[in-house]
């Protein structure tokens, strides 16, 4: 775990994109200059939607070398990391509400070889991870309601995200600060300025207009959001 800030990363949501047509998302994406991509593993348990497993995650690892964030929205993550890993997971994000230690479960993803990140839903307190803020390498805070894409922005979390990057900078500077759901343009900004490091972004990629075009109004708001203020 490094001892400064990473830098901004944009991270498209592949569930957003065409699962027909996987292989022209993700080149669209690289071309147009993402990071990483996030890969959105619903159980229809831990969130009432399904949408993939490992295979699918095997089937994008085949196709990108950029770095796989695998976002597990199931019940049991234990269970699952060594599969997910095996697939090609370069980051497992866990959420703290799922059952199992969060100790054993950041062990076992490092014992993988993979970083680990602990995510919290909108109404979880911080204080859920505050224990094990220093042993993470993201901490994921989302800003929708798991579960599907295209929602709205809950901007009732940002003191929240502020909270994160104040104890991350204090005990974990190395590691990501994540946001997901309902980034745009202009809740990048307001996640950049709030500290945020890893932006994904579904809708804002994937919906309406060009990917390569969605993807060059994320980064210079990104740029923005990371400006200070002129007085
Ligand atoms: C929601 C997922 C998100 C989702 C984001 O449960 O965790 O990653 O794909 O999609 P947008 O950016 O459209 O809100
Ligand atoms: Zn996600």
């Amino acid at each position: 775990m490094g001892t400064t800030r990473r830098p901004l990363r944009l991270a498209p949501s592949l569930l957003s994109a065409d699962f027909a047509d996987l292989v022209t998302a993700i080149r669209a994406a690289e071309t147009g200059g993402a990071d990483a991509f996030h890969l959105d593993v619903m159980d229809g348990h831990f969130v009432p939607n399904i949408s993939f497993g490992p295979a699918l995650v095997k089937a994008v690892r085949a196709r990108t070398r950029l770095p796989l964030d695998v976002h597990l929205m199931i019940s049991e993550p234990l269970r699952y990391l060594s599969a997910f890993r095996s697939a090609g997971g370069d980051t497992l994000v866990f959420h703290v509400e799922a059952s199992g230690s969060p100790v054993e479960i950041i062990r076992a993803t490092h014992d993988l070889g993979a970083e680990v990140g602990i995510a919290l839903r909108p109404d979880t307190p911080l204080d859920r991870a505050d224990p094990v803020l220093d042993r993470v390498d993201q901490v994921l805070v989302m800003t929708v309601q798991p579960g599907f894409s295209g929602q709205a922005f809950i901007p009732t979390v940002l003191p929240k995200l502020e909270a994160a990057r104040r104890e991350l900078d204090r005990r974990n500077p190395g590691a990501d600060l994540s946001v997901d759901g309902g980034i745009t343009p202009d809740t990048a900004v307001l996640a950049a300025r709030a500290g945020a490091t890893f932006f994904v972004c579904g809708n804002s990629v994937y919906g309406q207009g060009t990917v390569a075009d969605n993807l060059r109004s994320l980064r210079s708001a990104l740029v923005r959001g990371s400006q200070r203020a002129v007085p």
